[in-house]
């Protein structure tokens, strides 16, 4: 029987998180240095089997499921169902070298890859929207409310601007090329909790938090225009600007403002948590190479865990 390959890419956020879970904008860029891969196996037997080596965990119907395979494995039920083949079997393989509740989306890019799979193996195909809808079920099991991003990035694999519940749209950078350096803390910081302190933070102090979010959200759209003017520089202070912002909304850590203070100091152009914050990733905007290879160098030495990087251009 026939076989589906499916892959997706990490993500980041440049400008717009927790802001964007309460209706404004943001922008985020697929990360492809990280990505998902998911193997689908048609079989016979009608079951769905799940393996993910690298996290140790397999998912076999009809024992209990690990609880990071139940979303997948009932996603691929509803793929399964949505095209009318609820006898065939599903063999699972799920791969990803993006690290896992660091604010890169790898919930987002498996549930997308996941479901590209298994339209290859059963030889159909799905709009990009379909495509988002149906990786949504998985995300929402995963991070409860998430605002839609992450799926639209990775799905759509190139960087948008992005309102929740509206059709994302791409982003056009102008001359310059915006060059990111991602630092992984190495601490895993699941999005679901940390987007639920806020929903409680802002419950105690609501005046306070739809502020610091009126901002996120406005330089969101001034970095919209930052980026198609093709200004690094601008976009740099605009990141630094964000970092305070969420220190204020409270999701930043010791670990991440030290990560900041290093890529600062090493020359960035700018520096932010990226993501849901508390651990994770944060990201650097570099002039150049030469930039980029001396910020790596002192965010490693700063306790980075792990260095990825990510090219905004035309
Ligand atoms: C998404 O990567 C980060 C948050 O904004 C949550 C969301 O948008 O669903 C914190």
């Amino acid at each position: 029987m026939s076989k589906g390959v499916g892959e997706a890419p990490g993500k980041i956020l440049l400008i717009g998180e927790h802001s964007v879970v309460y209706g404004h904008p943001a922008i985020a860029m697929p990360v492809e240095g990280a990505r998902a891969r998911v193997e689908v196996d048609l079989a016979r037997d009608g079951r769905i089997e799940i393996e993910a080596p690298d996290i140790a965990q397999r998912a076999v119907e009809g024992q209990p499921t690990p609880a990071r395979l139940a979303p997948l494995q009932r996603l691929a039920g509803s793929v399964r169902e949505l095209f009318g083949e609820p006898g065939v079997g599903l063999r699972v393989c799920v791969r990803s070298s993006i690290p896992v509740g660091r604010g890169m989306g790898s919930g987002a890019a498996v549930a997308v890859a996941l479901v590209r799979a298994i339209c290859a193996a059963l030889d159909r195909k799905l709009a990009d929207d379909q495509v988002e809808e149906l990786a949504m079920e998985a995300e929402r099991e995963f991070h409860g409310t998430p605002s839609g991003v992450d799926v639209a990035v990775t799905a759509r694999r190139q960087a948008v601007y992005f309102v929740r519940g509206r059709t994302p749209q791409p982003i056009a950078a102008g001359e310059s090329v915006f060059r990111f350096v991602i630092a992984d803390t190495g601490i895993e910081a699941p999005t679901m909790a940390v987007v639920e302190e806020v929903r409680l933070a802002r419950e105690r102090d609501q005046a306070r938090l739809d502020a610091l979010f009126w901002e996120l959200g406005s330089m969101a759209s001034v970095a919209r225009e930052i980026i198609r003017c093709g200004a690094p520089a601008e976009m740099g202070v605009c990141m630094s600007h964000a970092h305070a912002i969420l220190k204020e909304v409270g999701v930043s850590s010791p670990e991440l403002d030290a990560l900041v203070h290093a890529a600062l100091s090493a020359g960035a152009l700018g520096a932010k948590l990226s993501g849901a914050g508390r651990g994770g990733v944060m990201i650097a905007l570099v002039e150049d190479t030469a930039a980029e290879a001396r910020v790596a160098a002192a965010l490693r030495d700063a306790g980075a865990v792990g260095l990825f990087s990510a090219a905004l251009s035309r």
